[in-house]
């Protein structure tokens, strides 16, 4: 058997999946799935970092995001889907790395101190949330991920890994541990239909892969265009017009998306032609995979999820055991052999 590249990759479960995700991560996922031994992973354990109070927002998730990968065309034969509270040799893995990182260091992670200041813990940090990164290197370790495609704000965490990686191989003399590359996601984050901020649950301005045909049509009509364009015959602006990003994204005639931007701007083309045209277009990409989701047995989606795990647990434990051999705390191995 060919020996394929490792990625990792992974959501945390809050909420059901949006068009951000699809373009964001989805596609890019249904194409690496075939050529590399792709694990996804429901990040359940570290969506409790921030959850912890409403672990019920996670649990009620999980299913729900699985069915989504499901239906956009992720294939369990090519891809390992699993659910990271379930793999036990991950915290296992945290603790022993937990001894090479610093407080201090945790603190400057870009990603965190971003996520400190919005989060307005003033002096009270749980130093679960804290410690999430070291976690994150458990993850990518466990499975000696080689490529772990990411956005622009998950880069210092990738960074940090490959810290924990240098710094474990280094002391203990062993290159067990993998470095791992970011693969950045090309297309930027999709903006939100209030055209405010991107989008996400939390802020209400998401189509989500699941909506209803009636849903999707008041979502694109409720999109900010433009305030200015009042008659059909004002010129409008393209710039921060939710419609014509979201054309951008995910309408398959980009010349066509062109020549209605030129018209647009010189003034004679309508909010409702163009709104219409996305609405035809989103109906059309969103048909199928609402379709295929509703389709979905449960207790198919539940063997998905134990063969994707299984599957987890026995290369993760194997990489546990190296770590273990590496520190030699392996100790009734050590002593029977
Ligand atoms: N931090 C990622 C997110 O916020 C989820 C995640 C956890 C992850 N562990 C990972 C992603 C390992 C890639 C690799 O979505």
């Amino acid at each position: 058997m060919d020996k394929k590249n490792i990625v990792l990759t992974g959501d945390r479960p809050t909420g059901k999946l949006h068009l951000g995700h699809y373009i964001g991560s989805l596609k890019n996922r249904i194409e690496l799935q075939k050529s590399y031994d792709q694990y996804i992973m429901i990040a359940d354990t570290q969506a409790l970092t921030d959850y912890f109070e409403n672990p019920e927002r996670i649990s009620e998730s999980i299913f729900e995001v699985v069915s989504d990968y499901l239906a956009v065309g992720i294939d369990p034969d090519l891809s390992t889907i699993f659910i990271q509270s379930q793999v036990s040799a991950l915290p296992e893995l945290m603790m022993y790395y937990m001894n090479l990182v610093t407080v201090s260091r945790l603190e400057r992670n870009p990603t965190v101190k971003t996520e400190l200041a919005q989060k307005d813990f003033a002096t009270s940090v749980p130093a679960g949330f804290l410690c999430y990164p070291i976690s994150q290197a458990a993850d990518i370790t466990a499975f000696k991920a080689e490529i772990v495609p990411v956005g622009e704000d998950q880069l210092p965490l990738i960074e940090q890994t490959n810290e924990v990686v240098r710094k474990f191989n280094r002391l203990y003399n062993t290159d067990c541990l993998k470095e791992a590359k970011a693969h950045l996601s090309k297309t930027s984050r999709l903006v939100g239909i209030d055209g405010k901020a991107k989008a996400s649950k939390s802020l209400n301005n998401a189509i989500f892969l699941s909506d209803s045909p009636e849903i999707i049509k008041q979502k694109v009509f409720s999109m900010f265009t433009d305030p200015n364009h009042i008659k059909i015959s004002d010129p409008g602006r393209v710039e921060g017009n939710v419609v014509f990003q979201y054309l951008d994204a995910f309408h398959e005639d980009k010349n066509e998306v062109e020549d209605l931007k030129l018209q647009y701007s010189k003034g004679g083309l309508g909010d409702t032609t163009i709104k219409s045209l996305l609405n035809d277009c989103l109906q059309k990409l969103l048909q199928p995979i609402r379709e295929k989701r509703a389709a979905i047995d449960k207790k198919y989606l539940l063997d998905i999820c134990i063969e994707g795990t299984k599957k987890a647990q026995k290369s993760a434990n194997r990489t546990l055991n190296e770590v273990k051999n590496a520190i030699g705390i392996n100790f009734f191995e050590k002593f029977s052999s």
